[in-house]
């Protein structure tokens, strides 16, 4: 079924008819949940909780085998995430695996629609995982890109007053997450004139409200920011991210830099180079459809040129006084990271050597 997307204060009447009928339910949340303001609404939610608290941020598979293991001792029959991306993450991958064969890898079978009903409640306001049909784990160290159309959530609440005890550093990344794939979303050859009006009205809405969200913490300015997080998250949903998140991975490995705050770094490079190398584009609709959508981002940003648009997006970087990562003793392992299958998503080609300058730039 089509995802229900509940905002505005009805969601609890509706999520809790939508549970109605079930006997446990399983909840995924992180360490934050008990301060949460939404608390006693979800635990009057009409169906008893099994807390599931068990991963960390970056979720480890055998922390989402403990998630499954949970469920059926407990018998849930549907899954609530409230949390960050990785706590929507990991009740993701619990939905899906909770009916493969335990006696076997999961991440080796082949996925189906175990049809656990499946809700999600972002606490962040950025990687819009609770529209979208991937979550990412790590096997061993090494991480998984989990892909599967039944891991979309049935339902997404979208609840801004959750993003009132976030501290000021988590707001920034995760905002310029959702930036960041909305632009690179936008720029994708795998857009559709759908996944670009979803990227339109993210890009627009956060320059609009990022001020009054970051800077002056207000209210409307947050649920403006959470609904552009989501559309982002939806755009991304059809289109996959691009080079900026494919470099982002390893300066968050190596340096620790959240992802968000990592993907920001990268993309001015990436949207610098392929301005520049317009003529090579490999979109199959060709050199004069990228320039378009280049203008059509410089206009959302509201810029003159996409230039400009560039000089904006580094400039926001600089009033939110975000810093760059330093040390270029590792620029080949950077490079070598970057994962092919992402970076063709991108327009314009990038090779090996391009991308060490690229990150040569960021580290200097
Ligand atoms: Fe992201």
């Amino acid at each position: 079924m089509p995802q229900k997307i509940l905002s505005g204060p009805g969601w609890r009447q509706t999520l809790g008819l939508e549970l109605a009928g079930q006997k446990k339910l399983l909840l995924v949340c992180g360490g934050s949940y008990d301060r949460l303001g939404i608390r006693e609404d979800i635990e009057a939610l009409p169906v008893e909780l099994v807390r599931f608290g068990g991963f960390s941020s970056n979720p480890k598979y055998e922390e989402v085998c403990a998630g499954v293991e949970l469920l059926h001792r407990e018998q849930c029959g549907s899954v609530l995430a409230v949390g960050g991306g990785s706590a929507i993450d990991v009740a993701k991958c619990i939905k899906l695996y909770c009916r493969m064969d335990p006696a076997r890898n999961y991440l080796e079978q082949e996925p189906t629609d175990s049809g656990v009903p499946l809700a999600a409640i972002p606490t962040t306001a950025g990687t819009g995982s609770e529209s979208t049909r991937f979550a990412v784990i790590y096997y061993r160290g090494v991480k998984q890109s989990v892909t599967h159309d039944s891991i979309l959530p049935d339902w997404a609440v979208l609840e801004p007053s959750v993003l009132e005890g976030l501290p000021l550093y988590q707001k920034k990344c995760t905002m310029l997450d959702a930036l960041c794939q909305g632009i690179e979303s936008w720029w994708s050859v795998n857009s559709t004139a759908e996944s670009m009006d979803y990227a339109r009205r993210a890009v627009t809405a956060i320059r609009e409200n990022w001020r009054a969200y970051i800077i002056e913490a207000d209210r409307t300015a947050a649920a403006d920011i959470m609904q552009a997080a989501n559309y982002a998250g939806q755009a991304i949903n059809i289109t996959q991210t691009t080079a900026p998140h494919a470099m982002s991975y390893k300066l968050t490995s190596l340096y620790g830099l959240p992802h968000g705050h990592a993907a920001a770094v990268c993309l001015p490079e990436v949207w610098q180079y392929m301005l520049s190398h317009v003529e090579n584009c490999v979109d199959r609709r060709g050199a004069a459809h990228l320039r378009d959508v280049f203008d059509g981002i410089a206009a959302a940003l509201g810029c003159e040129s996409p230039s400009a648009a560039v000089s904006w997006f580094r400039g926001l970087l600089a009033e939110m006084e975000m810093k760059y990562p330093h040390g270029t003793d590792r620029l080949d392992e950077l490079a070598a990271s970057v994962n092919p299958v992402r970076l063709k998503n991108s327009p314009v080609p990038l090779d090996g050597g391009v991308l060490r300058d690229m990150y040569e730039r960021i580290l200097k």
